[in-house]
């Protein structure tokens, strides 16, 4: 049954979803640009802060003032216009998106995205931003179909960053009938929320995070360690909880959280934090960067200086924890292990992930200076049993944990799907 509009206005008065969220809204020129007007309308009712961005050829198709009317935000136009502050307007604007909704995206600014050409404020904002974006097509059909227009359509999603909303059929503008119509606004505006609210996506789940390094005695002083912070593994179990998911950090860093945190020390505490509660379990997430070997024996007082030039340490193989959980795990159960490696990273990456019978690995390079190891910041590859790849450029470790979260949602998604 189709509401009536008077039903959808009352229900956004007294309801905003979107509240405290920022929405850049990106106008290009097609015919379809006067529904942004409704798109804005919609938005703003919801609750979003929403600020609109025209290309210069919007504006052949709407003015600025009815957006800033309708946003109650004065519209943005111009790339070197005056400012009334000191940061270019693309940065400022770019910072504060919590997503992007380009609507209309004719076949040229979705040329310009996929080859990262920035000749106007939209186009520089969106390259400057590292939001989410939701791009709907409108087009005329034959331009759409066009191998270009579908090449630069499957450029943008396979990147991390993108969401097409697909144009519907039905007879566009200049009067030919296919695919091209822009999707309907109340189409457009619930993809926008569900992206916007995906905070519980994670409801019912059980996780198990892993963060930090192990560290294996040697005597009551000294350990073998490594240069793991723990900051990833913390952002993913942050991400993951802020979602709905009930998590459980077994880490070797200590915080105060609101979900249970097990602090270890060495790999076999690990192990048996992490197997106690695995049955238990929708998903494994090890950023842990676990010692592959312990010493022997630990010293039960402080190992003295001798005569001798020479220490010899024995050491010991550890538990591989997930290598032992990947081959007892469910169906229904996901694993997401990490690779930091120093070269050949897709390749080592991709023997772990199948070696290991992951779901997921994800990737760093750790010969790159200044971001991974006790970083805020790191630059990863996501590579799946199934053999897709993902490259994340740099960016800060929550970003990539959200990212991580969307990921691990789509799966419990394909397993709820799958036949049993
Ligand atoms: N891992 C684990 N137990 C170990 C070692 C690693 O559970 N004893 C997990 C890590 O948490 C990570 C994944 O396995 O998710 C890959 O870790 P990595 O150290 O890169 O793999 P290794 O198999 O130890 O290979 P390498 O020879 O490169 O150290």
């Amino acid at each position: 049954m189709k509401k009536s509009s008077k039903k959808r206005e009352s229900s956004f008065d007294s309801f905003n979803p979107l509240e405290n969220k920022t929405v850049i809204l990106g106008v290009s020129g097609g015919i379809a640009a006067y529904k942004a007007c409704d798109i804005a309308s919609l938005l703003r009712r919801s609750g979003a802060n929403v600020h609109a961005v025209l290309t210069p050829n919007a504006r052949e198709f709407i003015t600025p003032l009815s957006l800033t009317t309708i946003t109650r935000n004065p519209a943005h136009c111009e790339q070197y216009g005056q400012s009334s502050n000191w940061r270019p307007e693309h940065i400022e604007l770019a910072k504060s998106a919590d997503l992007i909704l380009i609507a209309p995206a004719t076949a040229d600014l979705i040329a310009k995205l996929a080859t990262g050409i920035c000749d106007d404020l939209l186009t520089t904002m969106v390259l400057a931003s590292q939001a989410k974006v939701m791009i709907a097509p409108a087009m005329n059909p034959v331009m759409l179909q066009h191998p270009a227009t579908q090449y630069n359509l499957s450029v943008l999603e396979n990147r991390y960053r993108y969401d097409i909303i697909p144009s519907e059929y039905g007879e566009v503008a200049c009067g030919d009938w296919g695919s091209g119509k822009m999707a309907a606004v109340e189409t457009i505006i619930t993809a926008v929320a569900a992206r916007l609210l995906a905070h519980k996506t994670l409801a019912t789940k059980r996780l198990i995070v892993t963060a930090g390094g192990t560290r294996e005695p040697i005597d009551p002083v000294r350990f073998i360690g490594n240069r793991s912070s723990g900051k990833m593994g913390i952002a993913m179990a942050d991400a993951a909880f802020a979602r709905g998911a009930e998590v459980t950090l077994v880490s070797t860093v200590e915080v105060e959280r609101a979900y249970p945190v097990v602090v270890v020390e060495t790999a076999q505490e690990m192990q048996e934090a992490v197997e106690s509660e695995f049955d238990l379990c929708d998903a494994l997430v090890m950023t842990a960067a676990v010692a592959d070997f312990r010493p022997m024996a630990v010293a039960n007082h402080k190992i003295k200086k001798t005569d001798s030039d020479d220490l010899v340490l024995e050491l010991t193989k550890n538990p591989d924890i997930i290598d032992l959980l990947g081959r007892v795990k469910r169906k229904d159960q996901v694993i997401i292990g990490f690779a930091a490696e120093s070269e050949a990273l897709l390749s080592n990456a991709t023997q772990k992930l199948k070696r290991k019978n992951l779901d997921v690995i994800v990737g760093n390079d750790i010969s790159v200076p200044e971001i991974g190891f006790g970083s805020d910041d790191n630059a990863v590859v996501i590579l799946s049993a199934e053999g897709t790849r993902e490259n994340l450029p740099r960016m800060p470790k929550r970003a990539i944990a959200e990212h991580l979260c969307d990921v691990l949602s789509e799966r419990f998604q394909m397993l709820e799907k799958a036949p049993v």
